[in-house]
């Protein structure tokens, strides 16, 4: 069964996939994780991708599919997160045809709600290790032990290129414009639930915990 975790940049989908990753029950998959390790593999993906991320614009459709297809075929059968996948209604219709033929649904879809100033406050924080991509913050979430990743002890720390002030304007703008429609597609079905993602990180987890259960999910 698929959750799908739907939200505006820095409303906290990955930091959420983290901690239900924890329980090992879930595998995480995250489109735009995908699209970073093309882009620092240099594949040719990557050479297509890097740009349009970097200016806060979405890649093609198909780019999209053809990662999600492959990692559909690695988790056959297990309980999947999709953090920031579907976000074009393309996409929405391309997964369904995947899943109708993987016998495959998608059980829940959870919409974290988050102001835009505190977004800008997450995101502007925002930095990951450079190693395995655990994500802190300069204030809200800091390493256990100063510079050391506390998930593979890595020394290194990187911030995204496009967590600038200018390109988040440019990625919540076209979260409004594309991505939107997905969350009412998957509201009609009544498969949406709300939740005000602007509480501490175990609160929230605390509440998406309760609604998967909810759903049928194994926690
Ligand atoms: P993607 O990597 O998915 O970025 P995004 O959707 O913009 O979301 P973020 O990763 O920035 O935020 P998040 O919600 O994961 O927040 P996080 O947990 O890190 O996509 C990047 C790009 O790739 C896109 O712009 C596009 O170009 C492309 N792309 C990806 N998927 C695509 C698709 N399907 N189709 C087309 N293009 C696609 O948290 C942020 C910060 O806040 C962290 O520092 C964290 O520590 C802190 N924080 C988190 N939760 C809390 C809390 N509750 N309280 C306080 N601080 C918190
Ligand atoms: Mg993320």
């Amino acid at each position: 069964m698929i959750l799908v975790l739907f939200g505006p940049p820095g409303s906290g989908k990955g930091t959420q996939s983290d901690l239900l990753r924890n329980s090992g029950h879930f595998v995480h998959i995250s489109t735009g994780d995908l699209l970073r390790n093309e882009v620092a593999e240099g594949t040719e993906i990557g050479g297509i991708v890097k740009d349009i991320m970097s200016h806060g614009e979405f890649p093609s459709d198909d780019i999209i599919m053809s990662l999600i297809e492959k990692q559909l075929d690695l988790h056959e059968g297990e309980q999947i997160i999709c953090d920031g996948f579907p976000r074009t209604m393309n996409q929405v219709l391309a997964f369904n045809t995947l899943l109708s033929v993987k016998r495959e649904n998608v059980g829940l879809v959870v919409n974290l709600n988050v102001d835009l100033s505190q977004l800008i406050e997450r995101i502007s924080g925002r930095y990951s290790c450079k190693e395995c991509g655990a994500v802190y913050h300069d204030t809200n979430k800091r390493p256990l032990k100063d510079g050391a990743c506390d998930r593979c002890g890595g020394l290194e720390f990187v911030r995204r290129t496009d967590d600038q002030p200018d390109v988040l304007k440019n990625r919540v703008r076209t979260y409004l414009d594309q991505t939107q429609a997905v969350c009412d597609y998957y509201r009609q079905k009544g498969l949406v639930k709300d939740l005000d993602a602007s509480k501490d990180p175990v609160s929230v987890n605390n509440d998406l915990k309760s609604c998967l259960t909810q759903a049928g999910f194994i926690i």
